[in-house]
């Protein structure tokens, strides 16, 4: 999934965020022979305006800043003509946005997080629940650590997971967020899956999913390794992305639908 080598489109990249994962994505982009034309945060972003970034020639906008400006900085992209690829976290994409692309002809990719062992976690998750005969005794459980900058919690990738297995299982029907130092309620209110989120030092993400039986424990559990892992998985979106007809995707559709970029 990460051979990204082989491509011929040159990008011309630009970031909006320059944090650790707009850093990342430019050595990146370097790296792979890419080329980023403006690099944005909050105390630059008055220097640009979508004309100037018009002629500059950028060709896809990365969007890696805060919940609460995604949205804004999305749509300030597309004034450019620009496809975006967004990983930010904090906030959920309204369910208007895929009819906003559509009205407007614009691209969005949209992932909590840019990880294919992610969306194997997810995959398998969803099988699980779905295979859970009814009569079994147990509860699910989704644990996270992150760095201690991060600014939201619970994670939006743990949010996502919940998520899931809200939608496939028989008995949860909304999760709780249980930060750290705090203990799990006694007894857990009915039909609430946990988030127990931790933020310590500069892990990258842990992400465990756990079934908890009365006489057995099954854990799965994702582990990034570094962030260039998702600045990979976030490079082959945006080279997706180009080929694709304007609308509202995520990361599934890449995992779903690959194919060799023109
Ligand atoms: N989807 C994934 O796979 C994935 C992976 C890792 C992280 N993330 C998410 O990506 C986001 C960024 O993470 P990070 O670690 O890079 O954070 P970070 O180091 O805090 O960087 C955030 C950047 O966004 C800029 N920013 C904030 N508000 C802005 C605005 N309104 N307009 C323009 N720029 C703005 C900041 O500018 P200033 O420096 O000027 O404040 C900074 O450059 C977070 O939501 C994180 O959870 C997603």
């Amino acid at each position: 999934m990460h051979n990204t080598t082989t491509n011929t489109t040159t990008l011309r990249a630009v970031l909006i965020g320059y944090g650790k994962m707009g850093r990342t994505l430019h050595t990146l982009l370097n790296k792979e022979g890419h080329q980023v034309v403006a690099t944005i945060h909050r105390r630059n972003k008055h220097q640009y305006t979508p004309e100037k970034l018009k002629a500059l020639q950028a060709n896809i906008a990365f969007e890696f800043t805060e919940g609460n400006s995604a949205l804004e900085n999305i749509q300030w992209a597309w004034q450019a003509n620009l496809p975006v690829v967004s990983g930010t976290t904090g906030w959920t994409p309204p369910p208007q946005l895929s009819s906003t692309c559509q009205q407007q002809k614009t691209r969005l990719l949209y992932s909590p997080n840019f990880s294919v062992g992610i969306l194997l976690l997810r995959r398998a998750i969803q099988m699980i629940a779905r295979l859970l005969p009814q009569s079994y005794n147990a509860r699910w459980q989704i644990q996270e650590w992150h760095h201690k900058h991060k600014k939201d919690a619970p994670s939006g990738t743990a949010q996502w997971l919940a998520s899931t297995l809200i939608q496939h299982s028989q008995n949860l029907t909304h999760w709780q967020a249980i930060p750290e130092n705090e203990p799990l309620p006694k007894p857990l209110p009915p039909h609430t899956l946990p988030i127990l989120w931790y933020r310590e030092n500069e892990i990258f993400g842990i992400h465990e999913v756990t079934l908890l039986g009365s006489e057995e424990k099954l854990i799965l559990r994702h582990e990034a390794h570094n962030r260039t892992l998702f600045a990979h998985g976030a490079l082959l979106a945006a080279l997706w992305l180009l080929n694709q007809p304007p609308g509202f995707y995520t990361f599934e559709d890449v995992f779903n639908n690959p194919q060799t970029p023109a």
